[in-house]
């Protein structure tokens, strides 16, 4: 099994990111020195992937600016002083077919999924959100992969969630343990509370899934699914249907760009193991215990500090 085929839904509103990301999509926040979608494709492009089919929407242009690959600015990358700098973005602009499906209007994940249908065949392909960065020797996409070409099934990246955060996420039944880190799916909740969550293993952004989910989330379409359609949803009617449904607890960082918390700490644990920055931003992180009061307090520098 390929998979030169992967979505990435970056349509969402990013209401966590607000008022920021009514102007600027949250999928192009920096780490660093690069976007968040560069690192997804990144990690496509070492999985294997060949195709990125990205899911864009209002106000979200500037994903496409970033990947163009004009002749001109293929050359100027390629000037004195700039091949490293640009080194990456040439190796993913050169290797990686990119298209661009709109989904007008945010209505869920799984209706960004659908909304891709028309460019994907009777195969598996990826699914990555951009908003989840996964940092590992072997890529989180290409872990799932290597599952999904053993069984021959859907695959999906789930982690361990303390309790009391599992609501925020889609969490799985177990059916079958397989080894310590796989397991069989019998069903997917999405959003449960801590008391009935069938499981701590909760979704994370990677899956690999057979071109069935379309078929599945056609007829969820057509019932009344709330104002968003859930990919979780039509990964269980899915399984329902006789799919079988693999889950990997992927190894490596994890980090959650999808809040302001999430992507600082991505920031930051970033930079201090960058052999680029990593000792001036260890420094400066202890310099911060010296400061007694807070000159910053939501959103308001404290006067004192102003004068
Ligand atoms: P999220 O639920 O994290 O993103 O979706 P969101 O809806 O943009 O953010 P909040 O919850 O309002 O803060 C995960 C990924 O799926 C995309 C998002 O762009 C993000 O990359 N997505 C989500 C879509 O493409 N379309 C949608 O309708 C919803």
């Amino acid at each position: 099994m390929d998979l030169l085929k992967a979505i990435i839904p970056a349509a969402g509103q990013g209401s966590r990111f607000m008022p920021y990301a009514k102007a600027i999509p949250k999928e192009m926040l920096p780490l660093l020195d690069k976007p968040a979608m560069h690192y997804v494709a990144e990690e496509a492009l070492a999985a294997g992937v060949r195709d990125l089919l990205v899911v864009t929407g209002p106000s979200k242009g500037s994903i496409e600016d970033y990947f163009d690959q004009t002749q001109a600015w293929r050359e100027y990358a390629q000037t004195a002083g700039k091949t490293q700098q640009f080194a990456g973005w040439l190796h993913l602009v050169e290797n990686l077919q990119f298209s661009y499906v709109r989904q007008s209007e945010p209505l869920g994940l799984g209706h960004a999924i659908w909304s891709a249908r028309g460019l994907i065949g009777k195969e598996y392909f990826g699914v990555m959100l951009p908003d989840d960065l996964i940092l590992s020797k072997t890529p989180g996409l290409l872990q799932l992969l290597r599952v999904a070409r053993q069984e021959r099934a859907s695959v999906i990246a789930v982690q361990e969630v303390s309790r009391d955060l599992l609501s925020n996420y889609g969490v799985i039944e177990v059916r079958k343990q397989i080894t310590p880190n796989l397991f069989q799916v019998g069903s997917l909740v999405e959003k449960p509370d801590s008391k009935s969550a069938p499981s701590n293993l909760a979704i994370i952004g990677r899956y690999v899934l057979s071109h069935k989910i379309f078929g599945a989330l056609d007829e969820l379409l057509e019932q009344d699914h709330g104002s968003e359609l859930q990919l979780t949803d039509g990964i269980a009617s899915m399984i329902r249907q006789g799919e079988k449904l693999f889950a990997i607890k992927v190894s490596g960082m994890r980090y959650d760009l999808g809040t302001p918390l999430g992507w600082l700490k991505a920031t930051i644990g970033m930079a201090s193991q960058d052999p680029r920055y990593a000792t001036q931003v260890r420094e400066f992180l202890g310099s911060l215990d010296s400061i007694d009061s807070f000159v910053y307090n939501h959103g308001k520098v404290l006067e004192h500090y102003e004068q």
